[in-house]
């Protein structure tokens, strides 16, 4: 596989940072809330937490070790450590390429609040139904994608996404920061007990398979697992940068963001609609629906609002980058396309597929592959069914192909490895197992073959 000149991050915080920088986005603050919501609260939280450390240590330990022995992105790390799986760095190459169509079209969304803030318009954004009427109108959602994947483009066309990344440094803590105090803010309106109760509060009657296929789904969506993108940041990795720890303070910079995300809206949900626990399974739309409430409750409202909503769109915007820039260096090695060129191809061709995902709230609302919308039934392709498989290939190239061993031993380069048999077990025995049961119950549940 053919590379340009291959940089390193300079040191561990580079790497922390610039990892972290690809795992926050619209999977901590608009999908992990509505998951959460949906898929009963607290229960939700508990089982993604004990994935978060067993599930994704082990899978993003396993992924960076494996970018870093290589010094290869996906397709040609698998290929040089063993020919013969080198479809498993294809496959994980597919699931950026499903994702960046539908992530537009949430990133169109941010783009059309952040007008309705910036424009004055924020209390008409609070009102009940402008949701839906926005995502129900045949053009101005589509004219926000393609304003998103334009700008997604252009960056990657110009090659100047260095300098968005540096900008993003500094605008990601102040994300954070403002995730936290609105979270804290809406723990104080009068009702959000309940709605605090429910989020962080187990309650095990709402425990079903979904939960966790739900739960796994997004842990691998949140911290980019199996998708190839962890085993491009490990090639960029510095022999003298310890993985363990970078892993676990990338695991739980993600996963507080996360919380923080979850804090600021289900809660608000509840004091928002009177106690109508019908309105928590508002799905993709929840973020868009209840933070314009929230807001509007606020003194400074308009102007938190917008900041907020610039914030996101710069989260979603650096997420979207690093998934078309994905996509282009697999065309530009594969096919011998050239950057720009490949750029384009994209761009047009996310367009393409961001159509229906878009419409399927609107004038194809009619059209249900699989009961879905076609914006789920996208999310679900990616996250119930490719990148389970993808992580249980993965599980098993390393536990019985390349044996953990040559994974411990990259680990083991510059430190001890703490958690080695927790790695080991997980890897060898637990992972594949659980991730093949996950599969085929979310498939024949899809099939309609079987209730879970
Ligand atoms: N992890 C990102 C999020 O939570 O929004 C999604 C993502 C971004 C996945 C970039 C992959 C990627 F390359």
């Amino acid at each position: 596989m053919k590379h340009k000149k291959r940089s390193n991050f300079s040191n561990k915080l580079g790497f922390v940072l610039a990892a972290a920088g690809s795992a926050v986005g619209l999977g901590n603050l608009w999908r992990f809330p509505y998951l959460a919501a949906k898929y009963g609260g607290g229960i939700f939280l508990l089982v993604y937490l004990i994935l978060a450390v067993t599930f994704g240590f082990t899978i993003m330990i396993g992924e960076i070790a494996i970018g870093r022995k290589t010094g290869l992105s996906a397709i040609g790390a698998f290929e040089k450590l063993d020919k013969k799986y080198t479809f498993i760095g294809y496959l994980a190459s597919i699931v950026p390429i499903i994702i960046l169509p539908y992530y537009s079209v949430i990133g169109g969304w941010v783009i059309k609040y952040f007008v309705d803030f910036i424009s004055g318009n924020s209390v008409k954004a609070a009102k009940d139904g402008h949701f839906e009427a926005f995502i129900s109108n045949p053009t101005q959602p589509i004219i926000c994608f393609f304003i998103f994947i334009l700008i997604t483009a252009i960056i990657v066309f110009l090659g100047v996404e260095k300098g968005v990344e540096k900008v993003s440094k500094i605008l990601m803590p102040v994300l954070a920061i403002l995730t936290v105090g609105i979270a804290i803010y809406t723990a104080t309106l009068p009702g959000s007990i309940d709605g605090l109760l429910y989020y962080v509060k187990p309650n095990f009657n709402h425990f079903s398979i979904k939960t966790v296929v739900a739960a796994m789904g997004q842990l691998f969506y949140s911290m980019s697992l199996a998708m190839g993108i962890m085993i491009t940041y490990g090639s960029y990795m510095k022999k003298d940068v310890k993985i363990e720890s970078s892993v676990t303070q990338i695991e739980i910079f993600d996963t507080c963001i996360a919380f923080f995300a979850g804090m600021m809206i289900v809660p608000a949900v509840f004091v928002f609609n009177n106690g109508d626990s019908s309105a928590i399974n508002a799905g993709p739309g929840l973020m868009f629906i209840t933070l314009p409430k929230v807001f509007n409750s606020m003194n400074l409202g308009s102007v938190i609002g917008l900041l907020f909503f610039i914030l996101v769109l710069f989260a979603a915007l650096t997420s979207s980058i690093s998934l078309m820039e994905t996509i282009v260096s697999i065309i530009h090695d594969k096919l011998h396309i050239g950057r720009k060129k490949a750029t384009l191809i994209i761009a047009i061709f996310t367009c393409i597929v961001a159509l229906p995902s878009s419409l399927g709230f609107g004038i194809w609302s009619g059209i249900t592959p699989l009961g879905m919308s076609f914006l789920d039934f996208f999310d679900f392709i990616s996250n119930s069914i490719l990148m389970p498989i993808v992580a249980m290939l993965t599980c098993f190239f390393i536990g019985f192909v390349i044996k953990t061993d040559a994974i411990a031993e990259e680990v083991k380069l510059n430190s001890s490895f703490k958690r080695e048999k927790l790695f080991v077990i997980m890897t060898k025995y637990i992972a594949p197992v659980l991730l093949l049961i996950i599969l085929v119950s979310s498939i024949l549940n899809a099939l309609g073959i079987v209730k879970i």
